[in-house]
Parts: structure tokens; sequence; C-alpha cells
């Protein structure tokens, strides 16, 4: 089985896409800043190496070869960190980098991880917009993810890279369990559907490495309600 790139690969969505796609027997190359700091992955088979997601030449030195690559990576992992260091073109950086670095490297497919503050409301409007849906505190960081979401759409057909953005509908929970229940939808934020672990969050991601069937579009990832948990 051909091999499979994670950027982010230390976080939590890297963490379970790693070992989602080791379990299925893919080799993995996971892409960290700092390497030292993950020899647990090394130990559990990831080929860990250096890189950073917002630059065309790592991604296209680290990714060739690969069958797919994951974007999972985020500069901002929670409000106690606070927005001082976030930079606002951080995710167009990275959509820029991944779309050119893997065309040229010839890795066709991109799955990147997206954020519920840009799905759209039962009003129309993104989530992010409802004040009681969305804290507005962390409205920088969801600006930022969006502009990134709109690079991505920017590049049309003109990329060959065949990217699809998996976002998560609703909150994600580290440790809930992997159910395998979890559906694609749309645009729109899913009505009423429970968390969504990070463990779920990776079959979806896998499941659009290995048989695409979303293109160059951003979809929501859901157990839809009433779904008993594992
Ligand atoms: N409900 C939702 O919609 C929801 C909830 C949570 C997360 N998310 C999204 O899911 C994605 C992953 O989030 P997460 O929870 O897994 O975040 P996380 O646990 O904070 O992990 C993010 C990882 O990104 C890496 N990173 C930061 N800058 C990098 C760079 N320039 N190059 C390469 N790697 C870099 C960090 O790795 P190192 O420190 O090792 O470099 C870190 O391990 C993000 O897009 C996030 O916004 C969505």
């Amino acid at each position: 089985m051909g091999g499979i790139v994670v950027f982010g690969a230390g976080g939590r969505a890297g963490r379970a896409v790693t070992a989602e796609a080791l379990g299925r027997g893919h080799e993995v190359t996971g892409v960290v800043r700092d390497p030292a700091r993950y020899a647990d992955l090394a130990a559990e088979g990831v080929s860990v190496v250096r890189g950073d997601v917002t630059e065309i030449g790592s991604v296209r030195e680290l990714a060739g070869g690969a069958v797919g690559a994951v974007h999972a990576v985020s500069p901002f992992s929670g409000p106690e960190q606070g927005f001082d260091s976030l930079d606002p073109g951080f995710f167009v950086k990275a959509a820029d980098a991944l779309l050119e670095g893997l065309a040229s490297a010839g890795v066709p497919r991109l799955v990147a991880v997206g954020l519920f503050a840009d799905l759209l409301g039962a009003d129309g409007r993104p989530v992010m917009d409802d004040p009681s849906a969305f804290p507005p505190p962390i409205r920088p960081f969801a600006l930022a993810h969006t502009a990134g979401l709109r690079r991505l759409r920017e590049a049309g057909e003109d990329t060959a890279v065949d990217w699809v953005m998996l976002t998560p509908g609703g909150g994600l929970e580290q440790d809930a369990p992997r159910t395998g229940r979890q559906r694609l939808g749309d645009e729109r934020m899913p009505e009423g559907a429970p968390g969504l672990s990070y463990a779920d969050l990776a079959v979806a991601v896998l499941d659009e490495i290995e048989t695409p069937t979303r293109h160059r579009t951003r979809v929501s990832v859901f157990v839809p309600r009433g779904v008993r948990r594992a």
C-alpha cells in the first residue's frame, strides 16, 4: 500500500490519523517541527521527519512518493494560548505550500481538517457569526481557517491536487471511541449531531484518501443523531 504523509502528525488529529493509517497497513511519514519530541511515534513505526507545512520546499521534499497527504496542522491549540502569536495568514500559506508542493511532488490527493466555525448554520450564515454557537474571542482563529479554505477553493480546477476539507460537525473529542459510524454531510452544520471523536474523524480522512468521494470541496463529518456510541 502506498505511503501517506501527515502534516501535524504529533497533534491530536494527526495522531488519530496516523494510528488509523498504520492500522490499515499504510507507511506513514509524520511531519513535525521537532522530531526529538516524538520518539513515541517513531517507536510505532512512523517515519518522523522535520518540516513546516507553510514551506513549499518542505512539502515537496517530504511528500514525494506518497499516495496522499493529510493537513492536520494548527497554529492554535486552545484559548489559553492567546492570539498574540497567531499569524492570520497561516492557513493561506499552508494551502499555497501544499497545493504547489504536492503537485510538484506528484501527490494526487490532499485531505485537510477544517473547523466547524465556517460551516453554515440554519440561517445560512457561518456558525462563527452566531455568538451563542461560537465564542467570539476565538473568531481570529476561525477567520484564519476560513481564509485557508477560500484559498483552496480559489485554486479551482487549476491545481493537479484533488483536495477535500473534512470539517467536524461539532466538537472534537479526544478520548471518545472509534465507532466507524461517521458520515459525510455538506457545507451545513449537521443539526443535533453529537460530538465527533478524533478517531472517527481519522476514519473519514483515511476513507477519503483510499477511495475519494468528494473533490475540491469542503464537507462536514458527523455521527448522525441517535446513533449509539460503541
Ligand atoms: N470542532 C472542530 O471543528 C475542531 C476541533 C479541534 C480541531 N479542529 C481542527 O483540526 C485541525 C487539527 O487540530 P488538532 O486539535 O489536532 O490540533 P493540535 O492538537 O494543536 O495539533 C496541531 C499540530 O500542528 C503542528 N504544527 C503547528 N504549526 C506547524 C507548522 N508550521 N508545520 C507543521 N506542523 C505544525 C503542531 O506540531 P508540532 O508542535 O509538533 O510542530 C501540533 O502538533 C486544525 O485545523 C483544527 O483547527 C477542528
